[in-house]
C-alpha cells in the first residue's frame, strides 16, 4: 500500500502518515469489524438463536448446519448470536468459536475448546485422549452444555473423527452435552462427508442465499457512510460495486473488499473523490484476492489437480493443446496424467479417475476452471478444460499451498477410543 501506483506520484513518508483524506474510519470496512446491524438477515439470526435457546437453558439442542456461498454473512451472524449471548446473565451454554482455518484438525480443535475454558490445562501439551477426557469431566462435573461453533469446518482434515469425538461425549455421559454448530462455504459439502457425520452435523440446516443487488447495495451504503469522508464516494460507484458483486455470487464480503480497494486506490493517488476509474482497477485487484483465498481451502487432492492444470497451462511445451485464437484448452486426460506423476513423485497415492472427476466438477463449481465436451472429431469425445486464472499467478499459490507448511507433523495425534 506504500508504493506508489503505476504512473502515480511517489508519496512521501510524511504524506503517508498524513490523516486520510478519503477514509474517516477504514476499520468499518475490515472483514474482521463486526457490524451493530446485519440487514436482512433477521430470519436467519432469529433461526441460530432458536436453535440455541435450549443449550442456553441448560438442555442439549439439536446440532445446527449453517451454509452458504462466501460473503453471505454466515460467520457474522453466528457471531452476532454469541455476543448477543454473552449480554444475557446466567446463561448455563459454554461457547467456543471456533475458526476451523487456523484449528484444522481434530487435535487442534479440542485444544482450542480447553484452551477456551480451561487455559492453564491446555499449554501442557496433553495429547488428544487427555484433552478428550479432560473435556468430558469438565462438561461432566455441573452438567454443562457446551456449544461448539466451528466455522469452515469443511477444511478440517479429519473431520469425521472430529465428529464422532465430539458427539461420543454425549453417549458418554449422563447429563449436559456437546451441540454442534457447524458453518460452511461449501454448498455441497454434504456430499463429500461420510453418512455418520452427516446425520450429526444435519440436524438442522440454515441455508444463507446470496445477496441480491439491492441488498449488496443497502449493506454498502451503511458501512461506506461510516468509513469514507464526507462526499468522497458516489452513489454511482457503491451501486457500481453492488452490481458487479451481485453478479459474482452475492459475496457481501467481495463488495466490501472492492469498495476498500477503490479507497485506498484515491487515497494513494491523493485524489478527493473516487472515480468509476478506481472502482474497476479494486474490482480486478479484489476479485483475485479472493480467489487465492479460494484455493487455500481446497482438500490437498483437488490443490494437487488445479496445480497440474495451472502448469500445463503455463509450460505451453512439450503436451498437446487446443487453442481457439483466445483460450487454451487442456485435455482432461493429459491433465490426469500430470497429476499422477505429480502425486507419486510426492510419495502420495493418486486418486482413482473417478476422483478425478470429481475434483474437476468441484474446481468448476468453484469458479476456478471451466469444461466443455470436445464434441465429435478431437479425439473421439474428451472433455476439455480451461484454467480462468493467470497460470503464473496459480502456480505461485499453489506452490505456497502444496509445498510450503508441514507443520502438523508437531502434533500428538493420539487416537480417541
Ligand atoms: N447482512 C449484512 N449486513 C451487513 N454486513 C454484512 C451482512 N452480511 C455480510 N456482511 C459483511 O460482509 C462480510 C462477509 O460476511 P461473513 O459473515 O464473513 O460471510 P460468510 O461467513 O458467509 O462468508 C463481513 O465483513 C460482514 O460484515
Ligand atoms: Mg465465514
Amino acid at each position: 500500500m506504500a508504493t506508489a501506483p503505476e504512473g502515480g506520484k511517489m508519496r512521501s513518508l510524511s504524506d503517508m502518515l498524513a490523516e486520510s483524506k478519503v477514509f474517516s474510519n477504514v476499520e468499518v470496512l475490515s472483514p474482521h469489524f463486526t457490524p451493530k446491524r446485519l440487514l436482512y438477515r433477521e430470519r436467519e439470526i432469529n433461526s441460530i438463536e432458536r436453535a440455541l435457546a435450549p443449550s442456553l437453558k441448560g438442555e442439549r439442542g439439536r446440532n445446527l448446519f449453517i451454509y452458504g456461498k462466501t460473503g453471505t454473512g454466515k460467520t457474522s451472524c453466528v457471531k452476532y448470536v454469541i455476543d448477543e449471548i454473552k449480554n444475557i446473565p446466567n446463561v448455563r451454554a459454554k461457547i467456543s468459536f471456533i475458526n476451523c482455518r487456523i484449528y484444522n484438525s481434530r487435535f487442534r480443535v479440542l485444544n482450542k475448546i480447553i484452551s477456551d475454558h480451561m487455559p492453564t490445562y491446555a499449554k501442557r501439551g496433553f495429547g488428544a485422549v487427555d484433552l478428550y477426557e479432560k473435556l468430558t469431566s469438565w462438561i461432566e462435573e455441573d452438567n454443562k452444555i457446551l456449544v461448539a461453533v466451528l466455522d469452515e469446518v469443511d477444511v478440517v482434515k479429519d473431520l469425521d473423527d472430529l465428529i464422532y469425538t465430539l458427539t461420543r461425549i454425549n453417549s458418554d455421559i449422563r447429563a449436559g452435552g456437546v451441540t454442534i454448530i457447524g458453518i460452511s462455504n461449501k454448498v455441497s459439502f454434504k456430499e463429500e462427508l461420510d453418512p455418520r457425520s452427516l446425520s450429526t452435523l444435519y440436524e438442522t440446516e440454515l441455508v444463507f442465499a446470496p445477496y441480491y443487488a439491492t441488498e449488496l447495495y443497502a449493506i454498502l451504503k451503511d458501512r461506506a457512510n461510516a468509513a469514507f469522508r464526507k462526499d468522497i464516494i458516489d452513489d454511482e460507484i457503491i451501486h457500481f460495486v453492488a452490481a458487479l458483486a451481485a453478479k459474482e455470487g452475492g459475496d457481501a464480503r467481495l463488495s466490501l473488499k472492492i469498495l476498500t480497494k477503490a479507497g485506498e486506490i484515491a487515497d494513494e493517488n491523493d485524489m478527493s473523490k473516487v472515480s468509476m476509474k478506481e472502482a474497476q482497477e479494486a474490482a480486478k485487484v479484489a476479485e483475485n484476492e479472493i480467489v487465492y483465498d479460494v484455493v487455500s481451502t481446497l482438500p490437498e487432492h483437488q490443490k494437487l489437480v488445479l496445480y497440474s492444470v495451472s502448469l500445463l497451462t503455463q509450460s505451453g511445451g512439450s503436451y498437446k493443446k487446443l487453442t481457439d485464437g483466445v483460450d487454451t484448452y487442456l485435455f482432461s486426460g493429459e491433465v490426469y496424467n500430470r497429476y499422477k506423476s505429480l502425486t507419486e513423485g510426492m510419495k502420495k497415492e493418486p486418486k482413482s479417475e473417478r476422483w478425478y472427476r470429481k475434483y474437476l466438477s468441484e474446481l468448476e463449481m468453484q469458479g476456478l476452471i471451466a469444461s466443455f465436451e470436445s464434441g465429435k472429431g478431437i479425439r473421439g469425445h474428451t472433455k476439455l478444460i480451461k484454467l480462468l486464472y493467470p497460470s503464473n499467478k496459480m502456480c505461485d499459490v499453489l506452490e505456497k499451498e502444496i509445498f510450503g507448511n508441514n507443520e502438523s507433523s508437531l502434533e500428538k495425534e493420539v487416537p480417541v477410543a
